[in-house]
């Protein structure tokens, strides 16, 4: 099988690690950013996961002058209203980290009780065009509850304290293949496959 090249534009290295192997099955390579250093900042200033991924894809797409996937992601914890849903990476301020981000989660629940510490993560794909059309897009969701306490280090963002409750355990301790199994992630990647595998040309797509 001829290996074709996608370009995944995103500079998370955990997310491509995510992905790759699921895209690998059907003869796609993905590269990211890591492999693009010369690549654009695109500002994410959409209202939804959906709008930050399509921009994301079609800024991206235009620079490159081809194809480009991208993804907008978070954490949407019902006892929040939601938050810290598309403000996920910066939730704890512009030089959040994911410790950071983490104990203000636990900060903003410390009085919520476990049975109302139920969440989901999103995950938004987006396909777009170098003309800047969208090609295809799909979403995954994943849903869990948020741990009183951090565990494990597998994964990134808020896995230690996103317990799966069918596991009985988190995202930071599962295997990273049964994150692959049930995530957000890998859920809106597999309904790319399927669009890409039903037909969707990434050649000469003006
Ligand atoms: P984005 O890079 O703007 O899409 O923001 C993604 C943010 O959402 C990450 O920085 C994490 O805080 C959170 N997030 C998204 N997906 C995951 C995941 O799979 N595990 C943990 N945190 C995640």
């Amino acid at each position: 099988m001829t290996q074709k090249i996608l370009i995944f534009g995103t500079s998370n290295r955990k997310k491509v690690e995510e992905t790759s192997d699921l895209f690998a099955k059907i003869g796609i390579t993905l590269k990211s950013l890591a492999d693009f250093p010369q690549g654009i900042e695109v500002v994410e200033d959409g209202a939804s996961f959906a709008e930050n991924a399509a921009k994301k894809a079609s800024e991206q797409a235009a620079f490159f002058r081809t194809p480009v996937m991208a993804e907008d992601s978070g954490l949407v914890v019902d006892a929040l209203n939601g938050a810290p849903g598309i403000y996920s990476s910066r939730f704890s301020g512009e030089n959040a980290t994911d410790a950071s981000n983490n104990a203000l989660l636990l900060e903003k629940l410390s009085n919520v009780p476990l049975e109302q510490r139920t969440a989901h993560y999103v995950c938004h794909i987006a396909i777009a065009a170098p003309s800047g059309k969208i090609l295809a897009e799909t979403e995954g969701i994943c849903r869990g509850r948020i741990r009183f306490e951090p565990d494990g280090n597998a994964g990134f963002g808020y896995d230690p304290l996103f317990e799966v409750v069918e596991y009985h355990q988190t995202f930071g301790r599962l295997a990273p293949i049964m994150k692959q199994a049930i995530s957000h992630r890998s859920r809106a990647a597999r309904q790319i496959l399927q669009i890409l595998s039903g037909g969707l040309s990434l050649d000469k797509t003006a």
